[in-house]
């Protein structure tokens, strides 16, 4: 399988006068289609890694090649495009907008990207929400779901351009273990039907078990690696 993610000697810092280095030199390759889930202590710099590899943050120094292209030389506007089509953001709060319905929330990643979705992809979006159990809900509003609910809509969000990789910082971490569960379930099933690749932070040790991959983040480095622990 090609890589679909390789990032080249990637550094963060943060501050200006006083300068934190956040990561050390990471070097990774990720593979079309696996589901890779990185693990780490609190402030170990998993989610900087993520917004890095998801291009929400830019690196201090380094590359981020996605699909076999340099990111680095997208400018600003198609920086945006790349990300709205390519990949899905899951968070562990899961930014609905409060003012849109649970269906035009699903259906925001597309509008932003493309204008007024066409027949089938509300089309899309319904059987999404059919296939994650929340199809009586497309009229209500984020503040009428329970937490499980709104992040079986930020799951079919962000779905619903197809992307290649989706991209989730700790998806399932203010939820309870069974709907926990569930969604992960639901998660992991969708992403193998579509061959998305999905890159994971997580907390839970259940989850980074049942991955394809593990990859332990400590100070900012790659301290352990499933793929290379022979
Ligand atoms: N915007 C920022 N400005 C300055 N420092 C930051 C910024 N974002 C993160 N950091 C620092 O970088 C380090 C790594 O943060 P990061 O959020 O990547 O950790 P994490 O591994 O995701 O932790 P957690 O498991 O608690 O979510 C922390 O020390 C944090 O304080
Ligand atoms: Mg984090």
């Amino acid at each position: 399988m090609a890589d679909i993610i390789i990032l080249d000697r990637i550094n963060k810092f943060y501050g200006n006068e006083v300068v934190f280095q956040v990561l050390f030199d990471i070097n990774l390759s990720i593979k079309s289609g696996q589901f890779t889930a990185f693990i780490g202590p609190s402030g170990s710099g998993k989610s900087t890694l993520l917004n890095i590899i998801g291009l929400l943050e830019s690196p201090t120094s380094g590359k981020v090649f996605l699909d076999g292209q340099d990111i680095s030389r997208l400018n600003k506007d198609e920086l945006a495009a790349y990300r709205n089509e390519k990949i899905g953001f899951i968070f562990q709060f899961h930014y609905l907008l409060p003012e849109f319905t649970a269906l035009e929330n699903i259906l925001i990643p597309y509008w932003i990207g493309k204008g007024r979705p066409p027949g089938e992809v509300v089309d899309r979006a319904l059987h999404l929400m059919k296939r994650i159990g929340i199809e009586q809900l497309g009229g209500k509003y984020p503040n009428q779901l329970s937490g499980g609910q709104q992040q079986r809509v930020a799951i079919a969000r962000s779905l619903i351009n197809n992307p290649k990789i989706i991209f989730a910082d700790e998806p399932t971490g203010n939820l309870d273990s069974k709907t926990s569960n569930m969604v992960m379930e639901l998660l992991k099933e969708i992403v193998s039907e579509n061959k998305t690749t999905l890159v994971m932070v997580t907390h839970d040790r259940d989850i980074s078990a049942g991955a394809d991959r593990m990859i332990e983040i400590v100070d900012g480095r790659i301290n352990f690696d499933s793929a290379h622990a022979d």
